[in-house]
């Protein structure tokens, strides 16, 4: 597979799903509800079968791919492969929707696995409408709906204006990069969408292998 990427070195690589990956993850059905297992403080998040993306789990392996091979001289990553048997492949090992409205927000956190993302499915609202719900704020302040990342080994940060306009965007990252996600205001009953999970060394199809 050949895909588009834009790599914003070290921590974060941003790609477009094709239309038809894209459709194929909108109709994924909602599975059982996942707000246990996740930090969201929000009540809208859902297990999703992986089985029924072919086309997306195909995509992002290649996506994790071309993240490993774009970083494999850094620290970690070299760390990584010196401690893990060859050609240990990657593996979407979760999948989930987030369905935040109003107020909602993520803490500060972390995922689990070698590699995370989120694809932005349905953003309801656009920067300047969210300035103007904060009219007694410098409108340079005004981050609501923002993504943050901040990798506490490279110290690199960075802030990503989530608006109306950013769906089928994926962003991909190591697990253990910090992120937090913070609420927007206004839009009453409509909620932003986005979906994300992890992807794993698939260490099942390395036979009897030690691993990391
Ligand atoms: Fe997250």
């Amino acid at each position: 597979m050949n895909i588009n990427y834009h790599f914003d070195y070290p921590c974060l690589m941003y790609s477009q799903l094709p239309e038809d990956i894209f459709e194929e993850l909108n109709n994924l059905p909602n599975g059982a509800h996942h707000g246990n297992k996740l930090v969201g403080v929000f009540p809208d998040e859902y297990k999703l079968p992986i089985r029924k993306a072919p086309l997306f789990r195909d995509f992002i392996i290649c996506l994790s791919e071309a993240f490993a091979r774009e970083c494999s001289t850094a620290p970690v990553f070299h760390q990584i492969r010196q401690n893990t048997p060859p050609n240990t492949p990657f593996k979407l090992a979760d999948l989930w929707r987030n369905e935040m409205y109003a107020n909602s927000y993520q803490p500060l956190h972390q995922h689990t696995g070698l590699f995370s993302f989120i694809v932005f499915m349905d953003v309801p609202y656009t920067h300047a409408d969210q300035m103007k719900l904060e009219p007694n704020v410098l409108p340079e302040h005004v981050k609501n709906g923002f993504t943050e990342f901040s990798d506490p080994f490279s110290m690199f940060n960075k802030l990503i204006n989530v608006e109306k306009g950013i769906e089928g965007q994926v962003i991909l990252f190591p697990a253990w990069v910090n992120h937090v996600v913070y609420p927007f205001k206004g839009f009453s009953g409509i909620p932003r969408v986005s979906i994300s999970g992890n992807i794993v060394l698939d260490y099942g199809t390395v036979d009897g292998a030690e691993h990391f």
